[in-house]
């Protein structure tokens, strides 16, 4: 969130920036004899970061409009080129260590800590990621499948029981309580969720910012929620470690593991757990709350998944929780899930660092710069669709579906360890919403934001009410 000083600021500097557009016509040209994209530097050393913060993704939107599938511009310190396209993407998605290296701006390094996957490279990350992967897989999740639909179930009846709820901030919670409870300790109690969330949405709302350590600014807030989670997680995992350590959910003992035992330190270790929960739960929740806001604009695909629920004799109004042979057989609600992934991708954009200078596209990517891959604009401008803007599940049944381009869970080294639980919990949402309830949402038509996830602009209010028997209608 921006403070009321980094708002004077802004201000500032967008009129200073406005008295300075007469420069650019020289400046495009000098990057054109560099081979470089087309853009702007804004500021100097600031860049155009502040414009950046107050737009978020409107800003690569209006660039893109301008300047089309690649272009410069100067945010968070670092000359930046953002690059969209399939193969652009790809290049420098499967380029990791060659070309270039996972990076994010300093206020993400700083808080998310340099312990945990992201910020790591060349062997260490390579055996961390071997080992959270172990446990991540589809048996892992699957494990968990009767206890996440009885979770769901819970939360379901829970918004049944009032007349509204603000729909991003319950889905937000939900999936922030499930990747604590799951992930990291199922001693993770509901007085201490109710402590947890705050404090995570303190972090994770000022992750993108200007790294100021001085009170009133969102750094130094997110810094001091920081302290704040690690010390819940402690009590939550450590306060006996020996004893605590034989009831760490599989995945947390992955991350023990692939740390050095003689050099074991606690606050790495619990570093690597809000990595962890920020990782899980930013994403998911987006999502979560994503599945809400489309199907409730797409009643032709909530029919067909109750269809599909009825052909596999899962009905409405059951006690019993899902088991994942029953979730495994819904073949509609996967081509939902993937679709949902794929119009409101919830990361998007992955940053990098580069290594070495390399071409894409026809233009020069120096060394040291930072390459945003434009996620979200690759997938909106699929050149193989007519429609890619549209939600619509049976795009993935269609004979040239693998062209569809998919970046939404990353690619390459960096590709994200923890899908299989995203999808699987994701289908496991819908199949529990469908099944359980109807909504209705009071400003459907509100707008999206995309950065840091898709979410509404305004409070967005969803009614749910309970639903009996869909199967016999
Ligand atoms: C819909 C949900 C999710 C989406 C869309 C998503 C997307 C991504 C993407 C795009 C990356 C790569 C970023 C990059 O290339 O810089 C990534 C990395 C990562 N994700 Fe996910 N993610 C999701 C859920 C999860 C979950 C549930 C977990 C944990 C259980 C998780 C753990 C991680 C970790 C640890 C990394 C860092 C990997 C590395 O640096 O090698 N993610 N995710």
């Amino acid at each position: 969130m921006l403070d009321l000083i980094s708002i004077i600021i802004i201000v500032v500097l967008l009129i200073v920036d406005y008295y300075k557009k007469d420069k650019k016509t020289e400046h495009t040209w000098q990057c054109l004899e560099n081979n470089l994209p087309p853009g702007e530097n804004g500021l100097p050393v600031i860049g155009e970061t502040f414009q950046f913060l107050l737009k978020k993704g409107q800003f690569f939107k209006e660039k893109a409009a301008i300047y089309g599938q690649i272009y410069r511009t100067h945010l968070f310190g670092k000359p930046t080129v953002r690059v969209t396209g399939k193969e652009n993407v790809r290049k420098i998605l499967y380029g990791e260590n060659k070309i270039v290296r996972s990076s994010y701006p300093t206020s993400v390094k700083k808080l998310v800590g340099c312990n945990g996957l992201t910020f790591t490279s060349g062997l260490v990350h390579d055996n961390r990621k071997k080992h959270l992967m172990q446990f991540l897989r589809t048996d892992f999740v699957n494990q968990h499948v009767s206890g996440l639909s009885e979770f769901v179930k819970e939360r379901l009846q829970h918004w049944c029981n009032h007349s509204s709820i603000n729909l991003y901030v319950e889905t937000k919670t939900l999936i922030t309580e499930i990747a604590a409870k799951f992930l990291i300790s199922s001693d993770i109690d509901k007085s201490m969720t109710e402590r947890l969330v705050p404090l995570y949405e303190d972090f994770t709302s000022n992750l993108f910012t200007i790294p100021i350590n001085i009170p009133g600014f969102g750094f130094h807030k997110a810094l001091k929620s920081k302290e704040k989670l690690k010390v819940l997680f402690k009590e939550a995992l450590l306060s006996n470690r020996d004893r605590s350590l034989g009831r760490f959910p599989a995945v947390l003992k992955a991350y023990g593991a692939s740390l050095d035992k003689d050099t074991f330190d606690e606050d790495a270790f619990l570093d690597g757990v809000l990595e962890l929960l920020w990782n899980a739960s930013e994403t998911t929740s987006s999502s979560v709350f994503c599945s809400v806001y489309l199907l409730n604009k797409h009643p032709d695909v909530v029919s067909k998944i109750k269809a599909e629920l009825v052909e596999n004799e899962i009905t409405s109004g059951s006690t019993e929780s899902l088991n994942h042979k029953q979730l495994q057989s819904l073949k509609y609600v996967d081509t939902v899930v993937k679709e949902l992934l794929r119009v409101l991708p919830p990361i998007g954009g992955a940053y990098r660092e580069v290594i070495e200078e390399f071409y894409v596209g026809g233009y020069t990517i120096p060394k040291d710069w930072t390459v945003i891959c434009g996620i979200r604009e690759t997938q909106e401008n699929d050149k193989s669709s007519d429609d890619p803007l549209c939600f619509n599940p049976d795009r993935w049944n269609e004979k040239n579906s693998s062209n569809i381009p998919f970046y939404t869970f990353g690619g390459g080294k960096r590709i994200c360890p923890g899908q299989a639980f995203a999808k699987q919990v994701l289908k496991l949402f819908i199949v529990e919403l469908v099944r359980n309830v109807e909504w209705t949402i009071s400003n459907e038509d509100c707008e999206l934001i995309y950065f840091p996830t898709p979410q509404p602009k305004h409070i967005m209010k969803a009614s749910f009410h309970r639903l009996r028997k869909f199967d016999q209608l």
